[in-house]
This record gives C-alpha cells, sequence and structure tokens, in this order.
C-alpha cells in the first residue's frame, strides 16, 4: 500500500486517496450545485459547517462546488461508497446512493483545517480543501457502535451528539441497549408501568460485582416516542441506521420489577436492579409473556425502522425455568428435550414475530451454535464462536470482547479510572482486530457483516465518560470496518491528525 500523504489524515483511511497541488478555497461566494437526489447531503454539509465557518452554501445551477447521485455508480461503489474530485476551480461529490454522498461529505468535513469542526465562529481560517482524488469504498457493511443507555440512562440531546461523533468516523449502526435488569428506558404505550416503575432504580453499586457498596442516590429515565423517532431521523440524515435492543428473556429484572407477572414467581414482587452482574430472574414462558414480547416489539418496529431488531438473548441463567412446574411442563407440551432448551424455544417465538414482520432479528452469541437460524448474530465471548455461527450459515457481527469492549480500560496505566474488571482493550488491539476469522473460506467470510464497538456503562454515567472510553478507540474500529487492514504506524500517523478533530469536538483526551 503506498504512503498515504500527511495531508490526508482521514480516518477511516480512504480506499484509494491521490493528494493532487493546490486547493480549492471555500468562501462565502461558494455555491452548491445540487444534482436530483443529492439535496440531503448538501443540507448536511451545510448543517455541519456552519457553526465554524459561517459559509451559507446557496444553491446554484452552476455552482463550483457539486454533489451529484449517480445510480450507475453502484456496482462500483455499492450504497456506501463515493467518489470525490477535489481541484483549484471545482469539486465533485459523487455516489451511487444517498449514503455514500454523507459519506462523502464527512471526507469533506475532515480535509477542511480542523477548526471547520469548531461548534464555535473561527474568523480568519481560509477553509482551503487540498486538491484530490479519492475513491472510498468500505470493506464491511456494518460498522457499528453499541451504547447501554439501561445502566445509566443518557438524554436524547446527548445521544445526538453521539451521533454526530459516529457518523464523522462513517460508523454504519448505532446500537441502542434500551433494556436491561438495572433500567427499562422504552416507552411502551400499553405498559406505561415499564418506564414508570423500570425506568428509575434505588441506587446503584459502587465498585465491580460483589462489592457489596451502593451509593444511595436513584437513578433513572426514560424516552419518548418522539424524542426516539426524532433520533431515528438526526441519524438517518447523517447516513447512520439506530438499531433498538431489548433484552430477553434474560436481563429483565426491570420489567419484571414493573410486570411481576411476565416473571416465573407472579407473585413476587422485585425491584429494579442496583447490583452489576448476571441476574437470575428471568421471563416466564407462559403465553401472556408471549404476547408482552410481541406488543414491545411491534412497538419498537413502529418507533425504529431498522432491517435489523436485537432481542438480546445471552446470559439468561436457566435456574427458574428448571425450578419452575409451569416452565417444566410447558418445555414438555412444546416437545423441548427440557427447560433450559426453552431459551432457544422463546428466542425463535420472538425471531418469528420479527421475520413475519419483515425484520430480521439479532442476537448476542453465547456458542454461535445456540440462535435461531433466522439470527444474525453478534459474537463476543470468544473469536471462534465467530466462525462456529457464520458455519452455521448465520450473518455474523464480530465483537469480540477483547477487541471491541470500550467499557474495559484503554490501558493499565495508573490514572485510568475505573474501568469493567477484567481486561485492557488498548488501542492497537482494537486496530488489529480483524471481524474475519483466519480459517473462514470465502463463503463462510462473505457471512461477516463487520464488526462493532460496545460501550456498558456500569461504571460511566457522563458523556466526557464516554467519550473518553470511546475516542480514539472507536477511530480504529471504524478504520477496521470500513478500510480492512491498515499498517499501524500509518493508522497512527493520520490519527495525530484527527485527533486536532476530535479536540476541535471538545472531545476530552483526559478525564
Ligand atoms: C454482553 O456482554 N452482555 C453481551
Amino acid at each position: 500500500m503506498p504512503a498515504q500523504p500527511s495531508v490526508l489524515t482521514l480516518v477511516p483511511r480512504p480506499t484509494e486517496a491521490v493528494l493532487r497541488p493546490g486547493h480549492f478555497t471555500l468562501d462565502a461566494g461558494t455555491t452548491l450545485r445540487i444534482g436530483e437526489g443529492a439535496g440531503p447531503a448538501a443540507e448536511l454539509l451545510r448543517v455541519l459547517l456552519a457553526p465554524a465557518t459561517g459559509l451559507p452554501l446557496p444553491a446554484s445551477p452552476d455552482g463550483r462546488f457539486a454533489l451529484a447521485l449517480d445510480p450507475g455508480l453502484g456496482g462500483d461503489l455499492g450504497d456506501e461508497g463515493y467518489v470525490l474530485v477535489i481541484g483549484p476551480d471545482r469539486v465533485l461529490l459523487r455516489a451511487a446512493h444517498r449514503t455514500g454522498l454523507l459519506h462523502g461529505v464527512q471526507s469533506i468535513r475532515q480535509l477542511l483545517p480542523a477548526q471547520a469542526l469548531s461548534p464555535t465562529a473561527q474568523r480568519g481560517t481560509p477553509w482551503l480543501l487540498p486538491c484530490a482524488e479519492i475513491t472510498d469504498v468500505p470493506r464491511h457493511p456494518w460498522r457499528g457502535a453499541m451504547l447501554d443507555v439501561a445502566r445509566h440512562f443518557q438524554p436524547v440531546s446527548y445521544l445526538r451528539r453521539y451521533v454526530d461523533l459516529l457518523a464523522l468516523h462513517k460508523i454504519s449502526v448505532f446500537h441502542l441497549h434500551l433494556t436491561d435488569d438495572q433500567g427499562w428506558r422504552m416507552p411502551v404505550a400499553a405498559h406505561p408501568e415499564l418506564t414508570e416503575v423500570g425506568g428509575h432504580r434505588a441506587e446503584s453499586q459502587r465498585g465491580p460485582d460483589g462489592s457489596g457498596a451502593y451509593d444511595g442516590i436513584p437513578h433513572g429515565g426514560s424516552y419518548t416516542r418522539s424524542e426516539l423517532a426524532g433520533l431515528v431521523r438526526y441519524a438517518a440524515d447523517r447516513g447512520v441506521t439506530v438499531m433498538p435492543e431489548i433484552e430477553m428473556p434474560g436481563h429483565v429484572r426491570a420489567a419484571l420489577a414493573a410486570c411481576p407477572s411476565l416473571g416465573n414467581h407472579p407473585e413476587r414482587t422485585l425491584d429494579v436492579w442496583t447490583r452489576w452482574g448476571v441476574c437470575d430472574t428471568v421471563l416466564g414462558v407462559h403465553d401472556e409473556v408471549l404476547d408482552f414480547c410481541r406488543t414491545v416489539l411491534d412497538e419498537v418496529m413502529d418507533v425504529f425502522p431498522s432491517p435489523y431488531i436485537h432481542v438480546g438473548g445471552e446470559e439468561c441463567p436457566t435456574t427458574e425455568w428448571t425450578h419452575s412446574a409451569a416452565a417444566r411442563e410447558r418445555a414438555a407440551a412444546e416437545g423441548l428435550p427440557g427447560p433450559e432448551a426453552l431459551h432457544g424455544w422463546f428466542l425463535g417465538k420472538v425471531g418469528d414475530h420479527l421475520v413475519r414482520h419483515g425484520r430480521r432479528p439479532v442476537g448476542w452469541a453465547e456458542t454461535g451454535a445456540e440462535l435461531p437460524t433466522d439470527f444474525t448474530v453478534m459474537t463476543w465471548r470468544d473469536p471462534a464462536h465467530t466462525l462456529t455461527a457464520a458455519r452455521r450459515g448465520h450473518p455474523v457481527i464480530n465483537a469480540h470482547h477483547r477487541a471491541t469492549y470500550l467499557d474495559y480500560a484503554r490501558s493499565d496505566g495508573p490514572h485510568e479510572p475505573p474501568a469493567q474488571p477484567g481486561a485492557v482493550v488498548g488501542l492497537r488491539a482494537v486496530h488489529a482486530h480483524d471481524p474475519v476469522p483466519e480459517k473462514a473460506d470465502d463463503e463462510t467470510a462473505g457471512r461477516v457483516l463487520g464488526t462493532q464497538a460496545q460501550l456498558w456503562t456500569e461504571f460511566v454515567t457522563t458523556p466526557a465518560h464516554i467519550e473518553y472510553l470511546t475516542y480514539p478507540r472507536l477511530c480504529a474500529l471504524a478504520e477496521r470496518g470500513w478500510s480492512g487492514t491498515t499498517d499501524w504506524t500509518d493508522f497512527r500517523t493520520r490519527l495525530d491528525g484527527h485527533t486536532a478533530r476530535l479536540d476541535a469536538l471538545g472531545v476530552p483526551r483526559h478525564l
């Protein structure tokens, strides 16, 4: 791979980029020639550049800065690729699809001086774009980032900023982890108690699982439908799909606190969990529970147009089912070998419901071999599970925790804030993480959709902490997903330039 001219400090690295002499200057006289269907990209360019540059960038039929859709380019560029040619007198951004143009706009933004990303007016900076020819197509369609808003709630105003930062890195999927033992954040009209009761906990454990210490501070929050629908539109305008996750049949303590009749002991009153770790209270398997899940998922599908809907599935102890006569009877009635098999049966039922509505169910893998066949599988425990799941025919997202869990510490240095115990996930490990298993043949490799970063938030309460853990490691993951294998030194060099952009955006380097 030829060395990247240092001025092209784009992250992720473009597929092909040639630097030419000279530059194009964006100024108050610059006008946009906006082809049919390119309006959203032009609008994004204006919205992104307005705060720092104040440039109006009005439309004009003879504008020297052109944005154009050309479906004929789809064979080479797919839905997400783009071609950008910057000459001294003209800029031309082309793509086959709206999303490609949106990604191209992010590259234009990165090619400008870093001050262009500042939220406040920057006077006296010439807005120069280096002359270049760039052709850029992602290696993997799934370049995800998961944020857990169940353990610690974040308002939608912050989620919009989070999306802005994802879009800057051409991340394609924002996985929103909306429910867990410690909080239910998704509004469901038929069950207002889910957020009214399940959205609040009395306090939170301090420190890791088993610490026995609590902070005594109530924590809560939930979204409205219109907030979530607005977030979905905001993300779509930036080329990002919001994929919701509703955990089942485990990680449901908050739902059980709100609706005890869904449990294996309907007479039992539970609190929204205040501890961290794996909770052994899980959903019952009676018809009311399946109806409940379908009702919740109907509302989820109404709010989120995402083709993929995540239903969790991991860390579901089967102890309650084993001890429940009703669950054992259900297993027998369904012809299952035992209550443990209710896990796959349950996910099969909710997965079928999603499939009947034209959506694709997604689940976390415990082994890669246990999820129903029509599931898209997120592997997290072991890289071998990626191979297992892909060989079984599942589309797979490789989210191996040792390379993609950003709740683990960035380093073992003395100044790192307390993080998820157990591992360090360094920048280099993220950069080195190939989502495609080495032993995969072409057919199996073709089932690997990509990779995704996770931020579980047991120990992360503030936006600053979220961003400290997310950046720059997400830059490396975005590069791996978009560009494939890149040279570490080359990445580091570009990241140095890119850090000025993160600084301009106020992403904290330290906590
Ligand atoms: C997970 O880490 N609970 C998928």
